[in-house]
């Protein structure tokens, strides 16, 4: 095993706090999933609500897909690892999200929206992240950012380690095409070969969470596998490294909004009286 280089002696590595595997489960018209985040098991790490894992080539577990719903008060992302994936919304936004592509969607004051299947067969597979939005933020004009594979940075790092870098900057200073200004999120796709190593600082009291689903690693001492997430304590630097099959592996961080959730389905404010409005506007065709 390779020590990091990126490992800086100054700063403390984040410890583990938590371990857990991911939970089957469906949503949508009966698409199955692996929920990482979002579950009895772990609930939140603010400000990310939910994260979803999809990843079938049996069509019967996601051609019906997502029709249409709404969301306000927080951003979904969507990242197809393979596949493609059509979107429209009730405000004339419609695209396709391709393989390797990313859709950050900041739903703000409300949209609704469909999210389907753009293939009869084949392998569907990627994950869709929920991120908090503040209080001054959560009725903002939706907006989205939709960024193709070729238009995301891959930053090379030694010993055959690689960074896709969706959103933040990295230590290395690679910056993506995603701006998350009201959380400075940072979404890296990281591929570890067999035994290498991978360290990155990260601001100290920021949430942060790796989330495996090729290989295996070990962060801190905790051995983590396919389809698991880590969460990670506090400290100036996430480590990991890679098992004898290599790893790929999402690191998720942000800062914490700390601000009351209040959260009723498809909607996340911050008292239960704006989730009986959100519910009330849309049942009253507001969105
Ligand atoms: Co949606």
């Amino acid at each position: 095993m390779s020590t990091p280089s990126a490992l800086q002696a100054s700063l403390q590595t984040r410890p583990v706090l938590a371990a857990a595997a991911g939970m089957e489960t469906s949503d949508g018209a009966g698409v199955s999933l692996t929920r990482l985040l979002g579950t009895p098991r772990l609930r939140m790490l603010d400000p990310f609500l939910m994260l979803d894992f999809f990843g079938s080539d049996r069509p019967q577990e996601y051609l019906a897909g997502f029709p249409e719903h709404p969301h306000r008060g927080f951003e979904t992302v969507t990242y197809m690892l393979a596949g493609r994936m059509r979107h429209a919304d009730n405000h004339g936004h419609e695209g396709v999200i391709e393989t390797g592509g990313i859709q950050w969607m900041t739903a703000g004051r409300g949209i609704l929206h469909s999210e389907m299947p753009e293939q009869q067969d084949g392998l569907l597979k990627g994950f869709q992240l929920w991120i908090n939005l503040p209080a001054h933020l959560k009725m903002t004009e939706p907006r989205y950012q939709e960024v193709p594979a070729a238009g995301i940075p891959v930053e090379a790092r030694e010993d055959g380690v690689t960074v896709k870098v969706i959103a933040g900057t990295t230590s290395r200073g690679t910056t993506g095409p995603v701006r998350a200004e009201a959380t400075e999120a940072r979404y890296f796709d990281v591929t570890l070969p067999p035994g290498a190593s991978f360290a990155e600082a990260l601001p100290e009291d920021y949430t942060a969470a790796l989330v495996v689903f090729e290989g295996a690693l070990t962060a801190a001492g905790t051995p983590v596998e396919p389809l698991g997430i880590a969460v990670l304590g506090e400290g100036g630097q996430a480590v990991a490294t890679a098992g004898p099959q290599g790893a790929r592996f999402l690191l998720l961080a942000g800062r914490p909004l700390q601000e009351p959730v209040a959260w009723g389905g498809p909607f996340v404010m911050n008292t239960r009286e704006e989730v009986m409005q959100a519910f009330r506007d849309f049942e009253e065709g507001r969105f």
